[in-house]
């Protein structure tokens, strides 16, 4: 069976020519009763609507298609184009050159997704920026113009006026410090150097460095029962304390009071570690859990925006470990709390 669906245009001329001949050769041998006159006026018309039908489809339609083809790519025909229109183009259907240009419909609507993406992403960052140095800045001024009114004759309160503009340089300094370094992670400009190390004695140093802070809020660190054995991992050992320091830094910050930080650390396979840090905080909602990793992203929770935090701290902590080539997960339930882990290569 001939299948009309694919017909190239030489196929289609061919088809078209016959149909034409047939009838036209048939209807002469009718009117001449000679066999012989009617195969050569069926040769005749077949070889004349052959070249002309083929004439009109290429010339006709296959240079407008031509032309589509050319805007869908968006070239000036090299050799090679030129090629790929002379000879294999004219061989494709109808349908096959649909079904190019359907693939290139596809192909541009994802790219149009993708740049609106980036559109709303650039401009959430650029909002997001502009406020978390606007309330620094501001809250400088706001000292320095009072300092310099008149607030600087009284010693006490230019020096309660001098220690908060310094806080907030500092929030400005610790602000530019971290997109600096998801700049150099994100552009792969920071090489990783890599060291056997124990992670057990990195928390222990995490431990260490913020047990003031758990302190204030009688919060214990603590190391999971079954998990103390000493596991050695390979990894950029000052970026995975900075990752460590960041998490346990949240789960104390967005802790209760009274409460706890659980360390575990499992070996998943023969070549993973897996490191968790729990914590029986307020937990996050299951609508932003997706959203967490993103630079400057905080829950609305009041909580998080009066702790000072800029919302960069996962945002690294994700950059890092994938920098690693390994990934991160959370696990959290409002008011039960939270779980944040991450993976590294077996020491
Ligand atoms: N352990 C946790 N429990 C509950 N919420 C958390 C926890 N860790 C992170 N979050 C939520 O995720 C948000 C993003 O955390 P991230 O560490 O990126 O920013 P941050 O702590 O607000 O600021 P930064 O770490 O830059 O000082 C937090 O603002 C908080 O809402
Ligand atoms: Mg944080």
């Amino acid at each position: 069976m001939l299948n009309t669906k694919n017909l190239s245009p030489d196929n289609l001329s061919l088809f078209t020519a016959l149909c034409l001949s047939f009838p036209v050769s048939i209807a002469f041998y009718f009117i001449s009763f000679h066999w012989i006159d009617s195969l050569i006026t069926f040769i005749i018309v077949f070889i004349l609507s052959f070249f002309l039908i083929r004439f009109v489809l290429n010339e006709f339609i296959y240079r407008k298609i031509k032309v589509i083809y050319k805007y869908i790519y968006q070239t000036k025909a090299s050799q090679r184009e030129e090629m790929y229109y002379q000879y294999i183009l004219p061989k494709k259907s109808i349908e096959e050159v649909g079904a190019d240009v359907e693939k290139w419909a596809v192909q541009q609507r994802a790219v149009i997704d993708d740049l609106k993406n980036n559109e709303r992403y650039r401009r959430e960052f650029l909002q997001n920026l502009s406020h978390e140095i606007k309330t620094p800045v501001f809250a400088i001024q706001g000292y320095v113009d009072t300092l310099l009114n008149g607030a600087l004759e009284n010693k006490e309160t230019a020096k309660k006026f001098l220690t908060n503009t310094s806080r907030n340089v500092t929030r400005m300094v610790d602000l530019i410090n971290d997109l600096d370094e998801i700049t150099k992670l994100e552009s792969g400009e920071q090489t990783l150097h890599k060291v056997k190390f124990t992670i057990q004695d990195a928390i222990r140093e995490t431990y260490e460095t913020l047990a003031n802070k758990a302190q204030e809020k009688k919060i214990t660190l603590s190391i999971k029962k079954g998990c103390e054995q000493p596991v050695e991992v390979l990894a950029d050992k000052e970026k995975i304390q900075r990752v460590l320091i960041n998490l346990v830094d949240n789960a104390i910050k967005y802790g209760k009071a009274d409460g706890f930080v659980n360390a575990g650390i499992y070996r998943t396979d023969d070549k993973n570690v897996l490191i968790e840090i729990t914590d029986n905080g307020c937990g996050i909602a299951e609508d932003h859990l997706p959203r967490i990793f993103e630079r400057f992203y905080r829950t609305d929770n009041v909580r998080s925006r009066n702790t000072g935090g800029t919302g960069l701290g996962l945002a690294i902590c994700k950059h890092i470990v994938e920098a690693h080539q390994q990934s991160m997960i959370v696990r959290s339930k409002p008011n039960i709390g939270s779980t944040f882990g991450f993976t590294l290569d077996k020491g």
